[in-house]
């Protein structure tokens, strides 16, 4: 897998207080204390941001955000600009989420003006892409991949791209416990950088993160870290366990 740095990524989703968050926080630190050679991130509800970033400061742990709104400040009720994101402590921001994408509108255009706003603003865009069951059936997740892809980063240059990680979570796998095989993944894994490589060249296509979401767990972690184009993983129901979630990060071990 070249010299990609593994990143482990738990996504929290709309789960715990923060309280909660705080807790499961202190339980991560101290269980990945001794993971080496591999980048973690959590990503609790924007509440609890704040008061995680208290418990990972000194830690091994970066601290991502789930969303943002791409405008600087302004009458925007109810958003969070990247500034306000960066203010917390937060490094990463998941972007373009399925989850979003099917229940809060979000399309590739929107999706397209957050990474601006998070590149911008020097956070690291975790941008997903992911095809549904149906268009799996129909043979058609290569151009619905393309299309989101060439969509959510038209108009960037392989410079603006160095710190962004892609994030490929076939949405019939996530919270089903259908995971992609590893072979399906890899698979994938290698089209999207081959996507890379064609519009952005060689350098970046080589030194891209992509990371596998949908049903990772500790019992399929390794398998899928094994394969050459897979950097790491987006972990949702998993991650919301320090023990489980450590199990991920130490999937070496
Ligand atoms: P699960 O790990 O629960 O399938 O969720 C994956 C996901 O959506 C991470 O962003």
């Amino acid at each position: 897998m070249g010299n990609r740095r593994p990143l482990i990524a738990g996504n929290w989703k709309m789960y715990k207080t923060c309280s909660e968050a705080v807790e499961t926080a202190r339980q991560l630190v101290k269980l990945t204390a001794a993971a080496a050679d591999v980048d973690v991130m959590i990503a609790p509800p924007f509440t609890a941001l704040s008061v995680v970033s208290e418990v990972v400061k000194d830690s091994n742990v970066f601290l991502g955000a789930q969303n943002l709104f791409w405008e600087k400040e302004g009458a925007f009720t109810g958003q969070i600009s990247a500034a306000m994101l960066i203010s917390t402590g937060c490094r990463h921001v998941i972007i373009g989420h399925s989850e979003r994408r099917q229940y809060f509108g979000e399309t590739d255009e929107t999706v397209n003006k957050k990474i601006r706003s998070a590149i911008k603003n020097d956070l690291i865009p975790v941008f997903c892409v992911g095809e549904t069951e149906n268009e799996r059936e129909s043979n058609q997740t290569f151009t619905v991949l393309d299309k989101q892809l060439h969509n959510g980063l038209e108009g960037f240059s392989a410079g603006d791209l160095e710190t962004l990680v892609i994030a490929y979570e076939p949405v019939w796998a996530i919270g089903t416990g259908k995971t992609a095989t590893s072979d399906q993944a890899q698979e994938t894994h290698q089209f999207l950088r081959s996507l890379v490589d064609k519009r952005f060249g060689n350098v970046l296509a080589k030194s891209i993160r992509i990371l596998y979401g949908g049903s990772v767990k500790p019992n399929n972690i390794a398998e899928l870290m094994a394969m050459a184009d897979i950097d790491g993983a987006l972990v949702g129901g998993a991650s919301l366990s320090a023990e489980m979630f450590s199990q991920i990060v130490l999937y070496k071990e």
